[in-house]
């Protein structure tokens, strides 16, 4: 198998592509494959991870031009034309290489974010844009003696947006979040909305309206390829559509 990985230096700012032959194996993973390369081929190549179980979310990366964590990724499927993600294409995505999908791995940074070395991007924007959320739990009442419950309904609601690793899948994969610096992104909006819902946090609109701007729910323009690419089944779009619904009700003018 040959992967074409997307080399960067962040000191003198160039970038290249190598490609690399390696052998591969049923259950290889992207990640896998990339360790193999430093091992064997290329101890320079830097890449992100920590967990090798898709839940730290560190892995994430563009592979074969869709977001994808790479510890998730099976290499032989890619091959095989599997994993296809039709997504609204954008130019942060587009000036990135061509490869042959039946030959290839394509391995390159997420889109979005500014590089660091070869596969790292740095993260610290997406971070900024994440606490500007408040992304803690604010109890609307004093702790119970006993747990704080909550009805089946409003847990099944709540879950859709909690399983997030924070892997900026999705905002590699946002137009907005390339063209609008200020755009809190898919991931921030969906921890917004998962806390405005949060059934013990107090009802007062406040979360809701923290985002009620052009940078917040209505810089999205709905093109869903936040939804498609995250690797936890998170819909940012489903909960950025329902805030603004209710914003709407409130009579509330965005800032
Ligand atoms: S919402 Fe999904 S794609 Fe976005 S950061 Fe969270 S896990 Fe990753
Ligand atoms: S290494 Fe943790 S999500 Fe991939």
């Amino acid at each position: 198998m040959k992967l074409k990985v997307f080399r960067y230096d962040g000191e003198s700012g160039e970038s290249r592509y190598d490609s690399f032959e390696i052998e591969s194996g049923p259950g290889m993973t992207v990640l896998s494959a990339l360790f193999k390369v430093q091992d064997e081929l290329d101890d320079s190549l830097a890449f992100r991870y920590s967990c090798r179980g898709a839940v730290c979310g560190s892995c994430g990366m563009l592979i074969n031009k869709v977001p994808r964590l790479a510890c998730r990724t099976q290499a032989e499927s890619l091959l095989k034309g599997e994993g296809q993600v039709k997504l609204r294409p954008f130019p942060g995505m587009e000036e990135t290489a061509d490869w042959d999908p039946e030959t290839e791995v394509l391995v390159e940074p997420l889109p979005n974010l500014a590089k660091i070395k070869d596969l790292i991007v740095d993260m610290d924007k997406f971070f900024e844009f994440y606490r500007a959320v408040e992304p803690t739990f604010k109890p609307a009442s004093e702790t119970p003696e006993k747990e704080r419950l909550m009805d089946h309904e409003a847990v099944s609601e709540l879950e859709k947006y909690t399983n997030c690793v924070l892997c900026a899948s999705c905002v590699g994969s946002c137009p907005i979040s390339g063209r609008e610096e200020e755009f809190l992104g898919p991931a921030a909006l969906a921890k917004l909305y998962r806390f405005h819902i949060d059934p013990r946090e107090a009802d007062d609109d406040s979360r809701l309206l923290l985002a009620n701007s052009k940078s917040g729910w209505w810089g999205c323009e709905f093109n869903a390829n936040c939804k498609a690419v995250c690797p936890k089944g998170v819909p940012p779009i489903l909960g950025i559509g329902k805030a603004r619904r209710e914003i709407q009700k409130l009579g509330k003018e965005p800032k």
